[in-house]
């Protein structure tokens, strides 16, 4: 305590900043806004977030870590380096600072991370794997010889696992989540309703309206606005759940999928405890209404949500700093000079 630990998620959407001792200090999206006559970054985060379809021409905004892999390495840097600046001010003492990383991203992509976090001055740095990340943040004991399993549905990707003695045991991903429930809601409105939608909007209609579980009885709709593909016009439609039930479960059945292929390969006594224990689903697309009961009833376990699930991964990352030495699997020392 008092040695001013921050755990970075850097996730594909959302990053999130922790300090041990003050909380979630920044929660900000993954974007940059550039200017692509002269390459400056213009702004990152909220500031950037507000361009996103509205930027004249020279100005791009983008997310870099696209699908859970970091598709600018230049761009990722800044924002990185930016958002610490941000919480950097309040700090007395050089911070020790762990970073989430997506799960599949190669090593010249965490070269730009940890190169970022060492160029605003840290005294040590660590790389943690989400699924690890996550399980440290939702306060179970992972160090026990008890198998627990976690499923984040974060924008890029989802993250499967099974962690015992404080490792990983078995695990997987697959790039369907948030991000891509977002298209196939866009993909879905197009070719039934010939209506063209922005992001912003199918998000905003997925968190209130979209339900695995969608049903006549707890059917709920609402009205978006976009381009007709026949007119070319402005035209508002009212969409409810269970017109968004197909392009839904499509997604969802991807996750059970994977959730399905990790259970499968998991040991035996492991898999047991997963049975009475259940499955903790954290990330924002945990929050998808009834991919908890969906998920439950395909994969035939208890399946709950974690407490604080949009910041379970930060906060686990944070906490990793303090268990530095227990940590088998999924986390390690990436300081310059001193890896390996
Ligand atoms: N209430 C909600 N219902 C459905 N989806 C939601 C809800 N709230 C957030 N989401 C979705 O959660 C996703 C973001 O989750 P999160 O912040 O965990 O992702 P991330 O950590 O940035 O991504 P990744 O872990 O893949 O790198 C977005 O796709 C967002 O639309
Ligand atoms: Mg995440």
């Amino acid at each position: 305590m008092g040695n001013n630990n921050i755990g970075i998620d850097l996730g594909t959407t959302t990053t999130i900043i922790y300090i041990e001792g003050k909380g979630v200090v920044l929660n900000e999206p993954s974007v940059v806004a550039v200017n692509t006559e002269t390459g400056k970054v213009m702004a990152v985060g909220d500031d950037a977030a507000k361009m996103v379809g509205r930027t004249p021409a020279h100005i791009q905004a983008v997310y870099p870590l696209k699908d859970g892999i970091i598709s600018d390495y230049k761009l990722t840097k800044e924002l990185i380096r930016r958002f610490l600046m941000k919480v950097y001010s309040s700090l007395i003492v050089k911070p020790q600072v762990a970073v989430c990383v997506p799960s599949e991203i190669s090593g010249i992509e965490n070269d730009a991370v940890i190169e970022a976090v060492a160029s605003v001055g840290a005294r040590r740095i660590y790389l943690i794997e989400e699924p690890m990340a996550a399980s440290l943040g939702c306060g179970v004991d992972i160090f026990r010889p008890e198998g627990h399993m976690f499923i984040d549905v974060g924008g890029g990707t989802t993250d499967v696992a099974v962690v015992s003695l404080g490792g990983q045991v078995r695990s997987a991903s697959t790039t369907v989540a948030g991000n891509s429930i977002d298209e196939a809601l866009i993909h879905h409105l197009r070719i039934a309703h010939s209506i063209a939608v922005g992001k912003k909007s199918i998000e905003t209609l997925k968190k209130e309206v979209a339900d695995c579980m969608a049903a006549p009885e707890r059917n709920r709709s609402s009205t978006i606005s976009g381009r007709s593909l026949l007119t070319g016009l402005p035209q508002r439609l009212t969409v409810d759940s269970m017109d968004l039930l197909p392009s839904i479960l499509e997604c969802a059945e991807d996750i059970v999928r994977c959730a399905h292929g990790v259970l499968e390969q998991t040991p035996p006594e492991l898999a047991g405890d997963i049975f009475s224990e259940g499955v903790i689903l954290t990330g924002g697309g945990s929050l998808l209404r009834g991919l908890d009961e969906y998920l439950s009833q395909k994969l035939k376990v208890k399946v709950r949500v974690a407490q604080d699930p949009v910041n379970c991964v930060a906060l686990g990352t944070g906490r990793s700093l303090d268990y530095a030495d227990r940590l088998e699997s999924g986390f390690r020392n990436a300081t310059p000079g001193l890896r390996g």
